[in-house]
């Protein structure tokens, strides 16, 4: 660990075991992890540190020598256990425009950038892209290893660029959109080089022309109480629907959808479909289609159960919820529970969408 200059903060101060800040990087030794995820699980990580810089990640690489999770604000993983390595968090700050025509805008942000920061100050220039993704909890380096995504629109859809540090050796690796092979919330970064890279950097392209994406059954609605589809209304319209549905982490401890939405083939969904005809379901390329997780949650009557401490959630059965004090193994056998049944009852195998950390 480079420690040169370092400076112990007062003990008063001191939020942990220890707390140290060298330059502009914070080392926290055997740090409580509750309030640095949305699950809010009572565990500790042997350090944590934070970058500002990609000079300061790079010298925290070089001294690197146990195990390392990349973390942004923690809102879709989920701890097993205490964490023995180093956490290491962005704290890149900075919104750049990079370029301009006369329709769109080019803006380098950093990875330690609030998501829902970003959308503000897009919203607030009249530039169209990400209103949909209002309120979604995170930062934007996980964005763009997530692809987040939210009534029909995803991240991908405005990323163009993303710049990495390798974990190995510290070099630059700039990967143009095609080659974040995006998909529904996945990307080269969470499976093919899972681990191998930090983001530091993501370049997003705005456009300046109205272009409202309001397919979406109740925001539709609501927009149209609102008035007309603007910037704002849509992003207080998006607001108003994730607060009638999904739970408020900083209340009651949770990473959003629990599980992905499964692709299945559609022979199968006309089978459930025989049974079940109300069964919601989306395209999905050839001879598949997508159905809601939370729906078949629901017909399992799992919705507002719990176990333990765990519980699935009473208003979107996708959503698994910390009622007060859960291990992270109570929120993993109940979803492993929840998988059993939905599995025994349609045959679909549910797959979790959050990053479980052991
Ligand atoms: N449904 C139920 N019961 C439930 C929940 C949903 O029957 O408990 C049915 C609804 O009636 C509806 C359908 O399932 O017909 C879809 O529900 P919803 O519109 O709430 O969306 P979702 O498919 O459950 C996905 C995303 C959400 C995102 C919404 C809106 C995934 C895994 N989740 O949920 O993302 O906000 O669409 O676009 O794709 C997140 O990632 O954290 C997240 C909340």
């Amino acid at each position: 660990m480079h420690l040169r200059n370092a400076k112990i903060v007062k003990k008063d101060d001191m939020p942990c075991f220890m707390c140290i800040f060298a330059a502009d990087m914070k080392y926290i030794v055997n740090c409580p992890m509750k309030d640095r995820h949305t699950f809010g699980i009572d565990v500790m990580a042997d350090l944590l540190v934070e970058f500002s810089s990609e000079y300061e990640l790079r010298k925290v690489l070089d001294s690197l020598n146990r195990p390392a999770l990349v973390m942004g604000a923690g809102s879709n993983l989920l701890f097993l256990g205490d964490y023995h390595g180093t956490v290491l968090h962005s704290k890149i700050d900075g919104i750049v425009l990079e370029s301009e025509d006369d329709s769109s805008v080019t803006v380098k942000v950093g990875s330690g950038v609030i998501w829902d920061d970003f959308v503000a100050y897009c919203v607030e220039r009249g530039w169209w892209g990400v209103e949909n993704l209002t309120a979604i909890p995170g930062e934007v380096g996980a964005s763009a290893v997530q692809n987040i995504g939210a009534y029909g629109a995803e991240a991908a859809d405005t990323i163009v660029r993303v710049r990495t540090l390798s974990l190995a050796d510290g070099t630059v690796r700039t990967f143009e959109s095609f080659e974040c092979n995006y998909g529904y919330r996945s990307s080269v970064f969470k499976h093919e080089l899972k681990g191998q890279y930090v983001v530091t950097y993501v370049y997003f392209k705005l456009y300046k022309a109205e272009n409202p994406n309001i397919e979406y059954g109740s925001l539709k609605q609501l927009i149209k109480e609102l008035g007309t589809p603007s910037l704002t209304n849509i992003r207080q319209a998006v607001r108003m629907v994730r607060e009638s549905k999904l739970p408020d982490p900083k209340e009651l401890g949770n990473a959003g959808s629990f599980f992905m939405n499964p692709v299945i083939p559609l022979k199968l969904y006309e089978r459930i479909q025989s049974e079940y005809p109300d069964i919601p379901s989306y395209p999905a390329g050839d001879g598949l289609c997508k159905v809601p997780a939370g729906w078949l949650i629901e017909r399992c009557g799992w919705k507002g159960r719990s176990l333990g401490a765990a519980a699935v959630h009473d208003r979107q059965a996708l959503v698994l919820v910390n009622r007060g004090g859960a291990t992270g193994q109570e929120i993993k056998n109940l979803a492993d529970a929840v998988i059993n049944d939905v599995r025994s009852k349609f045959g679909v195998s549910l797959i979790a969408e959050v990053n479980y950390i052991s």
